[in-house]
């Protein structure tokens, strides 16, 4: 059976649209039938609250999956990976599961042990889930980050028409190269998406010059679509419901584009294909 997509929204900066692209994405895709799995893999549990999962003291989350204890056998990811799964929140899709994330998740960023293996490693046991996104932190590398690229299939980038969105390209595309150089040959790159882009009437000078420096400097890789910038996505957020039951005509335009943005995913190959 074909490997399911694993898509990990990443960029090196923050508020470049990585958890809001990564929701929208979850939530378009489950309206279509299938099975969604998102792996919180930001310790500030961003997503996780937005997809309505609540972390108690007996929650299973992707820090437990990481961890391996000092002693005894280390348990095995694709066996315990059916208990980490949360189902998300009564507003969202039951179709869509969560691996969700807890502040303890950062200390695995200096976790000695050998843990990079242990998220690719977890998918394999729950083959029912037909599609996978993973919302990235804002890191320039690091244990977490190598865990969770060498469990993804693919990458998309999110940048904003910002110097922050500009500069956070070139450092995800340095981590996808150095992955694809050790732990996962196959990772593919989707590609850059303009996201949380301002409408025509509030654009300026400066975003018409990042827009330009993004394709001038990665030709071919800037997608056709990109996010619109609505209010309607940060009172959704607020709300914890997803776009895709949130009211209006700036929902379904974001609707739309995410729909856009999953056909891409679903259709395109990798702009970087797997060496042979
Ligand atoms: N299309 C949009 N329209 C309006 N606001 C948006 C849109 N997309 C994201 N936002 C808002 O912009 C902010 C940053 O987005 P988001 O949290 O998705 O970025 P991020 O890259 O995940 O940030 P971080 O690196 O801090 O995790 C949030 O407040 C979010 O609600
Ligand atoms: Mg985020």
């Amino acid at each position: 059976m074909a490997q399911p997509i694993g898509s990990a929204q990443y960029s090196e900066k923050g508020g470049v649209g990585k958890t809001s692209d990564t929701d929208g994405l979850a939530a378009v895709a489950a309206e279509r039938g299938l099975n969604v799995g998102v792996v919180d893999g930001d310790p500030r549990a961003t997503a996780t609250a937005e997809l309505g999962v609540e972390v108690n003291d007996d929650t299973l989350t992707l820090n437990d999956l990481l961890v391996i204890p000092a002693k005894g056998d280390p348990p095995d990811p694709a066996e315990v990976v059916q208990d980490v799964l949360q189902p998300a929140g009564k507003a969202w899709p039951s179709n869509i599961r969560v691996i969700p994330a807890e502040r303890n998740l950062a200390h695995r960023e200096s976790d000695p042990a050998p843990i990079e293996t242990r998220l690719a490693r977890a998918i394999l046991g729950a083959p029912e889930i037909d599609i996978w996104f993973f919302d990235l932190p804002p890191r320039p590398g690091g244990k977490l980050i190598t865990t969770l690229l060498a469990a993804a299939t693919t990458v998309l980038i999110p940048a904003t028409l910002t110097t922050d969105g500009f500069i956070g390209v070139e450092q995800a595309r340095r981590s996808i190269r150095l992955i694809r150089q050790g732990m996962n040959p196959g990772l593919g790159y989707t590609g850059i998406i303009r996201s949380i882009v301002p409408k025509d009437s509030e654009r300026r000078g400066v975003h018409d010059e990042v827009d330009a420096a993004l394709a001038d400097t990665y030709p071919g890789e800037v997608l056709d679509v990109q996010i619109t910038e609505y209010a309607i996505r940060e009172e959704a957020r607020l709300a914890c419901v997803p776009i895709t039951s949130a009211p209006g005509r700036e929902a379904k335009i974001l609707i739309g584009k995410y729909g856009e943005l999953l056909d891409h995913l679903l259709t395109r190959r990798s702009l970087w294909p797997a060496a042979a």
